[in-house]
């Protein structure tokens, strides 16, 4: 199986300082240096157009949606509705009402789990996972199995860190579901999720994508994957936290069951029970993140705007130039873990440095405004099959180029000179 990621013919080159000068965070300065923000897997920066449409729309058009009759309130639900056209675009769903807002991707995902996996899956039903899972795409299957008896079973990888389909066929003998993650968070891995979905489906399961990591880096089609559900977050693409989405194919959204009960989910409440509100209403009870929605809607405007194959094709370059620079200067005191392929791997670098502890390293690099992740990132299980309790991570973004990875480079070797190599 391949990837399918690759930008098919040259994407035009992001030109990352003027990217980077959307970004006011980023000309902040700590200590009179510049920042090196290397830690987008974990969240992103937000750009001035994302911050001045949810200022525009609290300074003018806030109201409460779906609820009120007077002019302005159908002013803010028009924006707030406008907002899932555009988040729904971006991932080219066929209709807007197949995308749910949710609170974010782990939200998405326990809807799959616990609202879905609830009303389908019964004792002794099977779900398949991965090694390389988030832990959102892994305790609510646990959640479920300790409530309904189900089976998880588990795709292995290989020792760079890719799927291990040797034994798919075997492990999807019978299974009702295969959820995994498009891009993983710890190795960077891209997952062939187009072949994926086909071989869950030919196994009679339905195909759940975790699109946390992906959705942001790269041109997502769920209808070209042949996706049942995918789950992803605002926060990590430019948007606000807060907010996340759910895509689901229609029949499935219909045959789901609300997550959540209360206010804005319902067509009837009576004494003897309710009736749920049409789809997406049906999964967003409470007053919801409008204002975050505009947000998440402009995060969406901004990044098509740069053009996701260019995105994507800015993050092969710098991660390459990421693998090489660190290769040359540190050779086999660092281990970077994952494929060594950038066709196989997003911009995401976990790493172990001579034996420093994760944690010492990002605190090292921090006093020189290197901002990088170091612990386990929320992947147990992976982190037990790499053998170590944490790494360093540095990941790559839209704002970032080289003078972040040279950066990068020298803080290690300055790290080098604290602890006494
Ligand atoms: C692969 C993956 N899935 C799911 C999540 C959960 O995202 P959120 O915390 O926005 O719900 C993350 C967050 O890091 C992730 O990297």
């Amino acid at each position: 199986m391949s990837v399918d990621v690759t930008p098919p013919v040259p994407a035009p080159a992001l030109d990352t300082a003027a990217v980077k000068a959307q970004f006011p965070l980023l000309r902040r300065q700590i200590d009179g240096a510049p920042l090196h923000y290397l830690d987008s897997a974990n969240t992103s920066q937000k750009p001035q157009c994302v911050i001045d449409a949810m200022s525009r729309f609290t300074e003018t058009s806030y109201a409460p949606i779906n609820r009120s009759a007077y002019r302005l309130a159908g002013e803010a639900t028009d924006a707030y509705e406008a907002a899932r056209g555009k988040v729904a675009r971006f991932v080219n769903a066929a209709h807007p009402d197949e995308l749910v807002f949710t609170k974010n991707a782990t939200e998405a995902l326990n809807v799959v789990a616990q609202a879905w996996g609830r009303a389908h899956l019964a004792a002794g039903d099977v779900v398949v996972l991965t090694h390389l899972e988030h832990h959102a795409n892994v305790v609510p299957w646990h959640m479920l199995a300790a409530e309904r008896g189900i089976e998880l079973r588990w795709i292995p990888l290989t020792d760079d860190g890719r799927l291990d389909l040797a034994e798919l066929p075997r492990l999807l003998d019978g299974a009702k579901v295969l959820s995994f993650s498009a891009m993983s968070n710890v190795l960077g891995t891209l997952t062939p999720v187009t072949e994926l979905c086909a071989a869950a489906h030919a196994a009679g399961a339905l195909a759940v994508v975790d699109a946390c990591q992906y959705v942001p880096h790269n041109a997502t089609d769920v209808q070209a994957w042949g996706a049942d559900f995918a789950a992803f977050s605002s926060h990590k693409m430019c948007g606000p936290s807060g907010i996340g989405a759910l895509w689901g194919r229609p029949e499935l959204l219909e045959a789901t069951p609300p997550f959540l009960g209360g206010g804005n989910m319902i067509a009837d409440v009576r004494l003897d029970g309710f009736t749920a509100a049409p789809v997406p209403a049906k999964f967003e009870a409470g007053t919801p993140a409008i204002t975050e929605a505009i947000g998440f809607g402009a995060a969406a405007d901004f990044m098509t705007g740069l053009g996701m194959d260019a995105v994507r094709a800015h993050e092969i370059e710098l991660t390459q130039y990421a693998l090489d620079t660190l290769a040359a200067r540190f050779g086999d005191d660092i281990v970077i873990h994952g494929p060594a392929s950038t066709a196989e791997r997003g911009g995401v670098l976990s790493f172990a440095f001579r034996d420093l502890h994760p944690h010492d390293v990002s605190q090292v690099l921090d006093q020189r405004n290197v901002c990088i992740r170091a612990g386990h990132h929320c992947a147990k299980p992976l982190m037990r099959l790499l053998g170590a309790a944490a790494t360093a991570r540095a990941s790559f973004y839209v704002y970032n180029d080289r003078n972040d990875v040279d950066a990068l480079a020298e803080a290690l070797d300055g790290a080098s000179d604290i602890f006494g190599f």
